[in-house]
């Protein structure tokens, strides 16, 4: 743990915050964790509008594992998203602002907003989409998919977003996983000035999806398209059909309806599904939202992430939505046409609270230094970071030429399972320790174990879990055999407890600094890749026999992908070679998965049971050349390949 300096919240920060004191967090946590049930109904209510109140608050036993918050309730989550809103005095509100890739916006009110996502739930009807079907979402950040999500949740369909950074063969397995019965793409999607063709991938997808039957395309780049007749429809064709209503009513649904899925890497080969719930998921999302934001009506937040994640989910769509906030999404790259993007459209909309990566703070505080004072940024109270721990200078560099010294930099903590923040400081109240994620939010439980299950002591570095549910916690896991899985993934290693994946260490304030992941994941750019999905995309090119994927520390990304290949016998190592293994990643899984190094070896350091000592490969890729800090070496088959591996390293 870094002996670090500590900032209080400056006094600009402080006024005017729901919370403000140090002491009314504490007593607000501790009501919260000593009667979870009853913070949690007095929350449901006030945060939520129900059409029917629920019978049970909590059921849970994480021995087998099961949860289930608010059941019997009933209730709506683009009802809450919206109806609520648009019935009221935000009827004329901003809902969302949309920056396109070429620096238009549009606006949307909750009452327009509400409009469109009924006029598309018709539609989606209308094309024999029901309660509990599964709808594949492969878009952009255009504002369609903000639409395209609520239309779903409207009618009690399960939404299942797939980032359109993904090949055509991520979404079909994702498709074919879910068993969606349809695909809401675009033609054509734009970042960067790029133009990647959404609906020709959308297409390949389908020819092996027999379940999905219809395709709804948004036009959006005027790229010209196969519309494969019965099958495909453009969006703004049905959307404006005179037989469709404005008028939706909402599917009552279960507090427990399923509301999405969202496919994560875990530590085996094949992606996730991880399963949210409508209900607790909208409460969590909104509670954070609410306190770890402190946004009020006022206000402009702007958070840069994709859809496609997890944070788009809760932090772009369904928490801010749900408070009747002004969420601000972003078609573009923070690079593009120029590394003062995101401070342009802070001061063009008067953003007061920001959200992004560590990765893209890095990443413009090294390619544009002083761009933030170039712009006005006197707007900006709330600086949020996500996907990583946030490295000091980073953290230095987004609070005194970002924040200007003013603002509160939130290192908010949680994962796609988690649906909403888990550990974070608030704003107002919480001091400051740059890189230490800080104090549990309402509500939430951490314990710091040992690998031997005991309790790690103060300042001990141990596995992060959870001892109590939260509402926003991940139900299950979609497909067969989810108690099984949800037992392998979270709640078999502790019993008891859920795990996080994460190592942790808490200091004598009771701050959390987390350590990275202690499984076989590793996070790329905020992103969460795991090593058997890409060593499973290496091994299905034809020249490699086998291979091991680990990350190492990388300046920008946080974690760099390092593959270690064999080939196959006389097949001659090169650099077209290395290009077209690299090029055939990235169309199996996506971009995203390409690894930034290759590493031909002739065999991999393995142990004589046929483990590789994946201890050693990680150091090797981390620029570590002395043996003496490998540690046992003689349970290898082959020592002396420890020796070849080193010697061939590439230089970075
Ligand atoms: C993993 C979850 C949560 C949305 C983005 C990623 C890491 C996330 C932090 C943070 C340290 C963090 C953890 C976690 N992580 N936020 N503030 N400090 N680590 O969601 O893809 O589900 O990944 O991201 O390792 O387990 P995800």
């Amino acid at each position: 743990m870094p002996e670090s300096k500590v900032y209080l919240p400056h006094e600009r920060v402080t006024r005017g915050a729901r919370i403000n004191s140090i002491a009314e967090y504490q007593a607000m946590y501790e009501e919260s964790v000593n009667d979870p049930e009853g913070f949690w109904a007095a929350q449901a209510e006030e945060m939520l509008e129900w059409k029917e109140k629920w019978d049970t608050t909590l059921e849970w036993d994480f021995e087998k594992p099961h949860v289930a918050w608010f059941k019997g309730g009933l209730t709506n989550a683009s009802y809450n998203c919206l109806d609520r809103h648009a019935n009221g005095p935000r009827r004329n509100k901003a809902a969302i602002i949309w920056e396109s890739d070429s620096g238009r916006s549009k606006v949307y009110t909750y009452q327009s907003l509400l409009t469109k996502v009924c006029r598309f739930a018709n539609v989606l009807k209308d094309h024999g989409i029901k309660k509990g079907d599964v709808v594949a979402i492969f878009m952009p950040m255009v504002p369609e998919v903000v639409t395209a999500m609520l239309a779903c949740a409207r009618i009690g369909a399960i939404h299942t977003v797939v980032f359109s950074g993904f090949s055509a063969q991520a979404l079909r397995d994702r498709m074919q996983d879910s068993g969606a019965k349809a695909v809401i793409t675009v033609d054509a999607g734009k970042r960067g000035g790029r133009v990647i063709p959404l609906k020709a991938m959308a297409d390949e997808a389908m020819l092996e999806c027999p379940t999905v039957k219809k395709c709804i395309v948004v036009s959006h780049s005027r790229a010209t398209v196969d519309m494969q007749p019965e099958r495909d429809f453009y969006y703004h064709e049905e959307t404006r059909r005179r037989d469709i209503s404005n008028d939706c009513e909402p599917e009552w649904v279960d507090a427990e309806h399923p509301l999405f899925i969202l496919y994560t890497s875990g530590s085996t080969g094949k992606p996730k599904g991880v399963v949210h719930t409508t209900a607790g998921y909208l409460l969590g999302t909104a509670l954070t939202t609410k306190y770890v934001f402190d946004i009020h009506d006022e206000d402009i937040y702007f958070c840069s992430a994709d859809v496609g994640w997890i944070t788009g989910h809760s932090y772009i769509v369904y928490g801010p939505l749900a408070i009747g906030a002004t969420s601000l999404m972003f078609e573009g790259i923070p690079t593009y046409p120029n590394p003062g993007r995101f401070w342009e459209i802070c001061e063009k909309h008067g953003v007061n609270q920001f959200y992004t990566a560590p990765t893209a703070i890095r990443s413009l505080m090294k390619s544009a230094p002083d761009a933030p004072n170039e712009y006005d940024l006197s707007c900006l109270r709330i600086l949020g970071s996500v996907g990583e721990p946030i490295n000091p200078e980073a953290w230095q560099w987004y609070y005194d030429v970002v924040g200007k010294g003013k603002c509160s930099v939130c290192d908010t903590w949680w994962q796609t399972e988690s649906g909403a923040h888990m550990i974070s400081n608030l704003p107002g109240c919480t001091p400051m320790k740059p890189g230490s994620a800080s104090l549990p939010f309402f509500g939430v439980q951490p314990v710091i174990l040992r690998e031997d299950k005991t309790p790690a002591d103060i300042g001990e570095e141990g596995r992060l879990c959870i001892k109590f549910p939260w509402p926003s916690m991940l139900r299950r896991m979609w497909g067969e055999d989810s108690e099984k899985r949800m037992m392998d993934n979270y709640f078999g290693q502790f019993p008891g407890h859920y795990f996080s994946g994460d190592g942790a260490v808490c200091d004598e304030d009771g701050f959390y600094w987390l350590k990275g992941r202690v499984d076989d994941v590793i996070n790329v750019s905020g992103h969460r890749m795991s090593t058997a999905e890409v060593e499973a995309a290496l091994n299905s090119y034809g020249d490699v026999a086998e291979s091991a994927v680990v990350g190492y520390p990388h300046e920008i990304k946080g974690e760099g992908i390092y593959a270690y290949v064999v080939l196959n016998d006389g097949v001659e190592a090169s650099d077209d070679l290395r290009k077209m293994i690299i090029g055939h990643v990235r169309k199996d899984i996506g971009p995203i998965a390409a690894p930034d190094f290759v590493h031909f070896v002739p065999d991999l350091p393995k142990t004589r049971s046929g483990k590789i000592m994946r201890r050693i490969v990680r150091k090797i890729a981390a620029g570590e050349t002395d043996k003496e800090g490998f540690g046992d070496l003689s349970t290898l088959v082959d020592p002396s390949i420890v020796d070849t591996i080193i010697e061939t390293r590439p230089n970075q």
